[in-house]
């Protein structure tokens, strides 16, 4: 589905003839809660004759941090409808201010779903925080206009996203403003992108449907494009990969994309690694019926991979970057792999299976040695890969375990776009867990233990990263999917991230 078109106005707010416009509302803790319209929105309160403030904390107006409030302006500005979105107290110009904006934009614009023109009028400065405060904000709102297209027979007019997005800033002709609509385009039809496929029914996305919509989506970006199908998986000794997939009847795939930025001999080689199973049954270690349907979103990692990387086809980095897009449906069957079973991975280590549902460790092995085989200098790699991270962080924070520079490049460029990621240990006495009797490695603690869940993840992928290798392991198994009700510029269903804490590490990389 389009996403809405994004234009810059610096002409008075007030005299927008758009069909709402938004601006932002503080509360000041230091004035027992009074309300205070924030900077943007000057003309319109003057407008409303000092009554603006009053009508609105009269329609509960709080000024909290999200919060959406809508009033019919009858005539006393040029759009009819007004919607106040709470920013909590006055900005200080930090990241979880920035935040804040972002998912005020992002609630704004969902809350008017279904229009034609919506116009912000948030606070942009006019001093050199001005591109990073409007960033947050076309993000947010390109973000929370996103809707799954969907599967209903039916027209929704009210599930439409906003047609068209103006957003009000000091210098409409500003070049530093206009660069940041083009990037903000580009960044957002990529999360767009890797929120579709995360919400597609797994049926109509397995791995074959999965690699042909990412070499679809690539076409014509210049980046190359190679996939490997099963036979050629089997003859160069995927092994991972070749045992998660043979029990579904829809044969796995391994995508790598690459792009070489033009003229730059570039020393850094950037892979990024996701995990791609597009549906997790458990396989003979069966997962239980509830909740399991959540599991269409265990290619979320790859999915972001591929998104990642047609944003970078566009905006043209100057390092290497590779995505590598392991795909599989991990399904229980007659031909599956079991527990017991012993795995030659792509770099040759043999792994004893314990559990055929830590599935993910096993594709993603296969695909960091071959982003090291490759040359990578940095792998990153994205994956629902443990429900222990959800016990850990929760739904909001992931899991970031690796080595300190990479784990520091992805925690510092996760705080500044709002996808945070939390530093893990990498323990001995885990590795020490994992020993296996008869193989190199077992694939999960070898006496079934649960404790340090998440960090077995980590400890396992590891193995699979060759020496003086900078990398990162993100595990965005709550992240990943957002089952709960739309907030800020999450809309229900797939996040993309990190998406952007990709390209902003990338930004911080060149
Ligand atoms: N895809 C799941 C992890 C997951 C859980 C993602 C919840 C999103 C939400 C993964 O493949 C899995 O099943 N992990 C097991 C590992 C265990 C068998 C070692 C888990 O977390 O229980
Ligand atoms: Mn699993
Ligand atoms: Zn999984």
């Amino acid at each position: 589905m389009s996403q809405p078109s994004l234009s810059l106005v610096d002409t008075d707010p007030a005299e927008l003839a758009v069909d709402a416009i938004v601006i932002g509302l503080h509360s000041q803790p230091d004035d027992g809660g009074a309300l205070l319209p924030a900077a943007g929105a000057e003309s319109i309160a003057a407008a409303f004759d000092g009554k603006l403030t009053s009508t609105l904390a009269l329609l509960g107006a709080s000024g909290a941090p999200g919060e959406v409030t809508k009033l019919a302006t009858l005539g006393t500005v040029a759009a009819p409808l007004i919607v106040a979105v709470g920013l909590g107290d006055e900005p200080s110009g930090s990241a979880p201010e920035r935040e804040k904006l972002r998912r005020g934009a992002g609630a704004a614009v969902r809350a008017l779903a279904g229009s034609a023109t919506v116009a912000l009028a948030l606070p942009v400065p006019d001093d050199e925080d001005a591109p990073g405060v409007l960033r947050a904000i076309l993000e947010g709102a390109l973000l929370g206009g996103y809707r799954f297209a969907g599967y209903k027979t039916k027209p929704q007019p009210r599930r439409l996203p906003v047609a068209a997005l103006q957003v009000h800033v000091p210098d409409a002709a500003d070049p530093a403003a206009g660069a940041e609509v083009i990037r903000a385009e580009i960044v957002a039809r990529s999360v767009r992108l890797a929120r579709d496929w995360v919400n597609m029914a797994p049926n109509e996305l397995r791995p074959p449907q999965f690699a042909d919509a990412v070499v679809a989506a690539v076409q014509g970006t210049g980046l190359e494009v190679e996939v490997l199908g099963l036979e050629e998986l089997k003859a160069a000794g995927y092994g991972g990969i070749v045992a998660v997939g043979q029990g579904s009847e829809a044969p796995p795939r391994l995508v790598k994309l690459t792009y070489v930025p033009e003229g730059v001999e570039s020393p850094k080689k950037i892979a990024l690694v996701g995990k791609g199973i597009t549906f997790d049954t458990g396989g003979i270690s069966i997962k239980p019926t509830a909740g399991m349907w959540e599991m269409k979103s265990d290619m979320a990692g790859a999915a972001a991979i591929g998104g990642a990387m047609l944003a970078i086809a566009a905006l043209k980095p100057p390092v290497a970057v590779s995505g590598y897009l392991a795909m599989a449906e991990n399904m229980p069957s007659g031909s599956a792999y079991r527990p017991g079973d012993v795995i030659t991975m792509f770099d040759g280590k043999r792994v004893e299976v314990f559990n055929t549902d830590a599935e993910g460790r096993m594709v993603l092995g296969d695909a960091i040695a071959r982003a090291c085989a490759d040359g990578a200098s940095y792998v990153l790699e994205a994956s629902t890969l443990t429900g222990g991270q959800v016990i850990a962080l929760g739904k909001r924070i992931a899991g970031l375990m690796g080595s300190e520079e990479a784990v520091e490049l992805i925690r510092a460029a996760g705080d500044k776009v709002g996808e945070p990621a939390w530093p893990m240990p990498l323990p001995e006495e885990v590795r020490k867990g994992m020993e296996s009797d008869i193989a190199d490695i077992c694939q999960t603690n070898n006496a079934m233990d649960r404790a340090g869940h998440m960090l077995q993840g980590g400890v396992f992928l590891r193995e699979f990263v060759a020496d003086g290798v900078e990398w990162a392991h993100i595990d965005i198994a709550g992240p990943g999917y957002h089952a709960g009700e739309a907030a800020g510029y999450w809309t229900k269903g797939g996040t993309g991230v990190p998406v952007r804490t990709l390209l902003q590490a990338i930004d911080d990389l060149r």
